[in-house]
């Protein structure tokens, strides 16, 4: 029988190369979304490659919703194995401009649906009477402050700890939890973003794009696939010795 993955944001960007690399790899993804119809070109591509995967909608605000995703996954694929809690949200917040609504939602949607999958992931493996592997998105802005980004920085900072202290507490289960910080990457999130902060300073999307792009060492925007190439390693047995990691994606934006 393959091994089970479940993907949150499998809906377009990085969630959806993720989802595709996986499904290459040999697993059955579970692709969740804020509904079934966002994952459909996910499904299609799968399907055309010759993999298995199933739709399944939910907020991964939600805790239940959640533990319901992960349920559905265990009943319909029949194991899980790897859980990559990708979905995310990315507004722009100037210092002055950030509301506590506007804090509530991000925190919950970025963290808080981390802390959930992360729950729901134990809380399956213990039953399945195996471990598996935890895998969380970070970000280059999780590990450096970037312009106009207090409150989507502040919840990627805390997936780095987040993903430090569940290492410890469930490796004891023979679980491993690690997590991937893209840099700029060519997807609807990041062409957002771009917009945003080139409107905020009175110029177009191009310059919004540059002044992320600028500092990458390796000279080109990332592709979706750059990043899932990484989470490919991070659901292997390859990266079976690796835990409480985040892995900096960014073509070489931050150096440790
Ligand atoms: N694009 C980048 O440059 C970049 C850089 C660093 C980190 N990231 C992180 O990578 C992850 C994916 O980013 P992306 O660029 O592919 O984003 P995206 O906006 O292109 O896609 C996100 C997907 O998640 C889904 N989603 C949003 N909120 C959800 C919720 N509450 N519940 C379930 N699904 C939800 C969306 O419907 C969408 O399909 C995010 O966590 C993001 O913060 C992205």
């Amino acid at each position: 029988m393959s091994k089970v993955a479940l993907v949150t944001g499998a809906g377009q960007g990085i969630g959806s190369a993720i989802a595709k690399r996986l499904a290459h790899d040999g697993f059955a993804v579970a692709l969740v979304d804020l509904t079934e119809e966002n994952t459909k070109n996910t499904a299609a591509a799968i399907k055309a490659a010759g993999g298995t995967s199933i739709s399944l909608a939910a907020d991964v605000s939600d805790r239940q919703a959640v533990f319901a995703a992960v349920d559905q996954t265990v009943s319909q694929l029949g194991d899980l194995n790897v859980v990559v809690n990708n979905a995310g949200v990315a507004p722009t917040t100037p210092i002055d401009e950030v509301t506590p609504e506007q804090l509530e939602k991000v925190t919950m949607i970025n963290t808080g649906g981390v802390v959930w999958g992360i729950q729901a992931a134990h809380a399956a493996m213990k039953q399945l009477g195996h471990g598996g592997k935890i895998i969380n998105a970070a970000s280059q802005a999780g590990e450096v402050g970037n312009p106009n980004l207090t409150v989507y920085g502040s919840t990627k900072f805390a997936i780095r700890g987040i993903t430090q202290t569940t290492a410890r507490e469930l490796a004891v289960d023979d679980i491993t939890v690690n997590a991937y910080a893209p840099g700029i990457v060519r997807t609807p999130m990041m062409m957002d973003i771009a917009h945003e902060v080139g409107k905020n300073a009175g110029k177009d999307d191009e310059w919004g794009m540059q002044t992320f792009a600028k500092d990458i060492t390796l000279g080109r925007l990332s592709e979706p696939e750059d990043v899932a190439n990484a989470v490919g390693f991070l659901a292997s047995p390859d990266s079976d010795y690796i835990t409480g990691q985040t892995i900096t994606v960014d073509g070489g934006m931050v150096f440790h």
